[in-house]
């Protein structure tokens, strides 16, 4: 179970590179995404089947899937809410694994304390000189909050899973702008991306992180 599956790239990559080891359900609160998600499937795949749902109310029976995945989605959402019916819908002893944008990163709190404030204030002066702000310096609140790991395995317990590992990603020495230019030239995130993750004190560089967890067996 892909949970804010977006366009549908995860589905993709599995039907492409495990083609008959799942029987793989996408949603995402997106019509618009699940039809991306849709456009990616080919007749001769396997069937997947894709819905319009969100991840705080699912349309799912209790216990139904073996592995649920939340991907880039419990940023966008009430965590304490959302997990509980994650928990709700995978069988006892399965598998969850989320991702979490690491706020304690150096790249985070330089791109939220600093980057984007400055931006918007080059933004806000560029409207003060009755110049139409230039995009990026427009651009609005994402909305998007990130805990840390701990706290994201604490609301994990407290909706009846047990995490059981944490890998930080995409560990990175800059900060924005400049890691467009470094990756642009930086052959690392391509060709090598075993060295983009940790689970050892790199970990802190990394600008999110994954948390595996299990849903305790009755
Ligand atoms: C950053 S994208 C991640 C997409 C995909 N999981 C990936 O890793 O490429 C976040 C997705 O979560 C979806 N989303 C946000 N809030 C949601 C909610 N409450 N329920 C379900 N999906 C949600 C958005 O529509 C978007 O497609």
């Amino acid at each position: 179970m892909d949970i804010g599956s977006g366009p549908g790239m995860f589905v993709r990559h599995l039907l492409d590179t495990r083609p008959s080891d799942f029987r793989i359900t996408a949603c995402d609160r997106s019509p618009a995404m699940i039809d991306a998600a849709a456009g990616r499937l080919t007749a001769s795949d396997p069937e997947v089947c894709l819905s319009v749902s969100r991840i705080e109310d699912l349309p799912f029976d209790d216990c139904s899937f073996d592995v649920a995945l939340a991907l880039g989605v419990l940023e966008y959402v009430d965590i304490a809410q959302a997990l509980p019916e994650v928990s709700r819908i995978v069988r006892p002893g399965g598998l969850v694994i989320a991702t979490m944008l690491n706020p304690a990163s150096p790249y985070r709190l330089f791109e939220w304390c600093i980057y984007w404030p400055a931006r918007r204030l080059a933004g806000r002066i560029e409207g003060l000189l009755g110049i139409q702000p230039s995009r990026p310096h427009g651009a609005r609140r994402s909305g998007i909050r990130a805990v840390r790991r701990g706290r994201l395995a604490r609301l994990m317990r407290g909706a009846g899973l047990t995490p059981y590992d944490v890998v930080a990603f995409d560990i990175t020495s800059t900060v924005p702008p400049f890691d467009k230019l470094v990756r642009r030239h930086h052959r690392r995130w391509r060709d090598h991306p075993e060295r983009t993750v940790s689970r050892g004190l790199r970990g802190r560089m990394g600008t999110g992180y994954l948390i595996a967890a299990r849903k305790a067996p009755v």
